[in-house]
Formats: structure tokens, sequence, C-alpha cells
């Protein structure tokens, strides 16, 4: 369909189709977005035995129905929402029942997702089976938030790797999501578009003014991971830093933000006061959801302001949006990468030529 070339130095971007084509679409929701992690619920939501916590994955796109449970013994599950028995939804709200009973013909299934009981199907032969169990999706827990695949391509814990080593000495598990200072945002275009963007700093003296002011865009830095990326946000010591302690590589750096990118569409952004996580929803070929969802350290109220990252997003859709209609135009094809400043937006185009493939 199309070829990346690892020479960065030589390469060319995703031609414009790939933003456009809806056939292209449904190709990167079957090989990508049904095989990538998603951020699904706080751990806050099943934080204690015997509960429960519906979810749609994807809802525009993927679709799919997903519990969360903490058992009687305190162990977490995930598993389909859906009843064995002629498929209805099963849960639709979350609650503190014992049992997960389908409203349909009255099917009844434990915590864990096991069978329990069914009337009228006394005569039923070879019944129950696993089958008649509900299906386990694989699932993750880092720092308070779940996260789920349903048909993992890597392990969970071998992406997250670099990021939970290099931020090991920050408390991740003390941070508590704030719902007044979280929102979505819809943005008319593809939502790989919107991941390009945020994958390079090439444009924030063009595009954030006031962004710009807070960082060193001389020392602006970019790591490669294997799924993942880092752009490493150094401050001109006017703004609030990081405490690096003695011995960890950044130590002595004054580190504005570490931006971690998280393939395809997750966007974990670190400050001293906490966490920004963006979560890049495609709802169709050009259209998009970002969420986002504010985590506090629990003595660094005070130090959040939520202003400068609601301007920097309206800059960024402002920007994506009329690229998106740049894109539609017949004389338009692909472009070339910035060796130095491209490295995040080059490093996704391969994965997706990877996962296409
Ligand atoms: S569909 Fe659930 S019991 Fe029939
Ligand atoms: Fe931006």
């Amino acid at each position: 369909m199309f070829s990346i070339n690892k020479n960065i130095k030589q390469a060319h971007t995703l031609p414009a189709l790939f933003y456009k084509d809806k056939e292209i679409f449904n190709e990167v929701v079957e090989k990508i977005f049904s095989r990538s992690w998603h951020y699904a619920i706080d751990s806050e939501k099943i934080k204690s035995n015997i509960s429960i916590a519906p979810l749609n994955l994807l809802p525009e796109v993927l679709d799919e129905p997903i519990l969360f449970t903490r058992d009687k013994h305190g162990e977490a599950h995930c598993l389909s929402n859906v009843c064995t028995h002629r498929g209805m939804i099963l849960v639709e709200e979350g609650s503190k029942s014992r049992i997960i009973s389908c409203k349909y013909h009255g099917r009844c299934f434990r915590l864990d997702g096991s069978f329990k009981s069914m009337p009228a199907f006394e005569q039923a032969e070879g019944f129950p089976c696993d089958d008649d169990n509900l299906p386990h999706v694989p699932f993750e827990e880092w720092a308070g938030m779940l996260f789920t695949s349903l048909n993992p391509a890597v392990s969970f814990k071998e992406m997250i790797r670099p990021i939970q080593e290099r931020l090991s000495f920050l408390p991740l598990d003390t941070m508590i999501f704030d719902a007044s200072k979280s929102k979505d945002y819809h943005v008319n275009a593809n939502w790989a578009l919107y991941c390009d963007n945020y994958l390079e700093g090439l444009h924030i003296p063009f595009v954030h003014p006031a962004l710009n002011a807070n960082l060193d865009f001389e020392n602006y830095a970019y790591e490669i991971y294997p799924y993942c990326n880092l752009q490493l946000g150094i401050g001109n010591g006017g703004a609030d830093s990081f405490d690096i302690p003695k011995g960890h590589q950044d130590f002595g750096k004054d580190i504005y933000a570490y931006y971690y990118w998280l393939f395809p569409n997750i966007m974990l952004n670190f400050y001293p006061w906490g966490l920004s996580l963006n979560v890049v929803e495609p709802t169709s070929h050009n259209t998009t959801k970002i969420r986002f969802r504010t985590y506090l350290y629990p003595e660094q109220n005070a130090n959040f302001e939520d202003a400068p990252i609601d301007q920097t997003e309206m800059e960024d859709e402002w920007v994506v949006e009329r690229v998106q209609k740049g894109i539609q135009s017949k004389m338009y094809k692909r472009g070339r990468f910035s060796p130095s400043m491209e490295q995040g937006v080059h490093h996704f185009h391969l994965l997706i030529q990877e996962f296409l493939a």
C-alpha cells in the first residue's frame, strides 16, 4: 500500500490517502485498534471487592462491550459483557452485585465470569461447558489505571517498561483523577493526524507561543523505544520543574514535562503536578474524540493550572483540522520528515506500516 523508509533522512511520510480512505481506516481498526492496548477505566472504579464496571471499548469504532469486575477474593477480571446464551448485553451500569444475571432469560454468572445457573436447561446435553462462561479479555493495571486489549500484539509490560523505569522516582500510584479538570474534545480530523501533530515539537514555536515561552526549545529531545516514545520538554527556568533524585539519568536537568506516547493513541504527559492523559479515540475515518483526563498528586493540587493545557489543545485542534482540509487537495501527496525534530512521527509511521503489513 505504501512504504516508509527506515532511514528518516530518506523517508517520506504516510500518503494523504492513508488519512482519508474509509477502507484503509477499516483496516486500521482491524489490524491496529483491535490488537492494541486501550486505556479502559481507573482502578478506583473496581476498588472494593464485589464490584462491576461495564464499558464499551472504542464505542464508535470497535464498540466491544466489556466488563471489569473485582470478585469476593479481591481478584480483578476483564470479561465479555455479552451473555453466552443469545447475546444480550449483560450489564449497563456499575454495581455491587454479587452475580451477573442476564435480564433476557435469567442466565447467571459469577464475578470471575464462570457460568452459575440457567433456567430450563436441565435437558440440554453437554451443558454447561467452557463456552458458557464469559470470555476473559486481557488487561493490565498500571499507575491506578486499567488497560485492556482484545488481542494484544505486544505485551503491555514490555510496552510500558521504558516509562516505568524512567519515572520510578514518582509516586504514580498515588495520583487521583480530577473530573473537574478533565474533558473531551471533538476534532474534525483523522485520528492519526492528531497523533502526528503530537509527536513532534517542531510546531511548538509556530503554534504554541505560550508553551514555547516555558520551554528551552534548543534542548527539546526525542527518545524512541519499541512501542512508545518520549519527548523531553526541558524548561527554561521560568516554570515549575521536576524534583529529580541524585543518581537518576535526568538529575540536574530542568524538566518541564515528560511527554510519552504509547502506540497507537495514548499520550501520557507527566508534569510535576501529575499526569494529563490524552486518549485519541477515532469516531470515524475523519472525526476523533480526544479524552483529556487529569490526575493529580495529593499534595500538588495547588500547583495545577489547567488554562495552559486548554489553550495548547485549542491551538493543536486549529492546526490539525486545517491539515485535514489540506490533505484533501489533489495536489498534496505526501511529505518528508525533519531528521532532527520528527523522529517521533517517523516512528509512528513505521509502526503503522508494521501493523498493516
Ligand atoms: S440471552 Fe442471556 S439468558 Fe438468554
Ligand atoms: Fe501541539
